[in-house]
C-alpha cells in the first residue's frame, strides 16, 4: 500500500466543501440534455447524429458553420445536428456570448441560431484585443444590445435581466461541463454518432462531411 495517510479532519473538510458546492451550484446531470437542436431526425431511426462543440467567438467555429449547415441540408432528413457551446477560457467574451445565446434561447428559442450566426458574422467585436479597455459591465451591455438585433428591441430589458439571472449562468456552465465531460478542449469539435471525428479544432469542409457521412448512410441502405 502507498505510504501516506489522509487525516480524518481533511476528509471531513473535503466532504463539507463538496456538499456545499453541490448545494450552491446546479445539480448534474441537468434536467434537460445540453445543446441546441438544429435539426432532429428521431433518435433511434437510421439517421446520423452530429454533435458540434462550438465557441461563438472562435474563428474556426465560425469557419466550420457554413459547410456544416450545407451538409445537414444535403442529408436532410437523415442527419440530426445538436450544437453544444464550449466557451474557451482564452476567449475573454466566450462565456458572455454563450450566456447571451442561452438567454435568447429561453426567451425566444427560434432566435438561437440566428444569434449564433450573427456572432459568427461579427465576432471581431468581441475579440480580446477589441474589448480589452472595456469594463465587464459595458461588455454585458454590448452583448445585450447585440442580441436585440435578432430578437428585437422590446427584449432589451429581458436580456438585461437574463444576465442577472443565475439560471442562465448555470445553463452556460452546464454546456461547459458537458463539453469537458466528453473530453472536448478545442472548437470546433464534432461527434458523429457519439464518436469524436479527427481534426478537432479545425473546420471540416463539405467534402470532408461527405467523406464521413456517405459510408454511414450507405451502410443503412445495405
Ligand atoms: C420553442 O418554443 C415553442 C413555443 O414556445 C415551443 O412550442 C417549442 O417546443 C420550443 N422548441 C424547442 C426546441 O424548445
Ligand atoms: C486601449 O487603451 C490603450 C491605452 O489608453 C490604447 O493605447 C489602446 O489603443 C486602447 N485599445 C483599444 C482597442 O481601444
Ligand atoms: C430566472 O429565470 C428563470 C427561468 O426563466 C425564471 O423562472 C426565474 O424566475 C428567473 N429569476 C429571476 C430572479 O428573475
Amino acid at each position: 500500500m502507498a505510504g501516506f495517510t489522509i487525516s480524518f479532519p481533511v476528509i471531513v473538510v473535503a466532504a463539507v466543501v463538496g456538499l456545499a458546492s453541490l448545494v450552491t451550484s446546479q445539480s448534474l446531470p441537468p434536467a434537460r440534455y445540453d445543446g441546441f437542436v438544429y435539426t432532429d431526425c428521431r433518435f433511434g431511426s437510421d439517421g446520423v447524429m452530429i454533435e458540434a462543440f462550438l465557441d461563438p467567438v472562435c474563428p474556426d467555429s465560425r469557419d466550420s458553420w457554413v459547410p456544416l449547415k450545407k451538409a445537414v441540408q444535403y442529408y436532410r432528413p437523415r442527419v440530426s445536428l445538436v450544437v453544444h457551446l464550449l466557451p474557451l477560457p482564452y476567449h475573454d467574451n466566450a462565456f458572455g456570448a454563450s450566456r447571451a445565446l442561452h438567454i435568447v434561447n429561453m426567451l425566444k428559442n427560434d432566435s438561437t441560431f440566428p444569434l449564433l450566426e450573427l456572432f459568427f458574422n461579427e465576432q471581431e467585436k468581441f475579440y480580446n484585443s477589441q474589448t480589452m479597455n472595456m469594463s465587464r459591465a459595458s461588455i454585458v451591455k454590448s452583448l445585450t444590445k447585440f442580441s436585440t438585433q435578432v430578437v428585437g428591441n422590446s427584449y432589451y430589458s429581458a436580456i438585461e435581466a437574463g444576465f442577472n439571472n443565475r439560471t442562465t449562468d448555470l445553463k452556460t456552465r452546464v454546456s461547459f461541463k458537458y463539453s469537458t465531460s466528453k473530453g472536448v478542449d478545442a472548437t470546433p469539435s464534432f461527434f458523429l454518432n457519439g464518436f469524436l471525428l479527427p481534426g478537432a479544432g479545425s473546420p471540416i469542409d463539405f467534402k470532408g462531411w461527405k467523406t464521413f457521412i456517405d459510408p454511414l448512410i450507405n451502410e443503412h441502405k445495405e
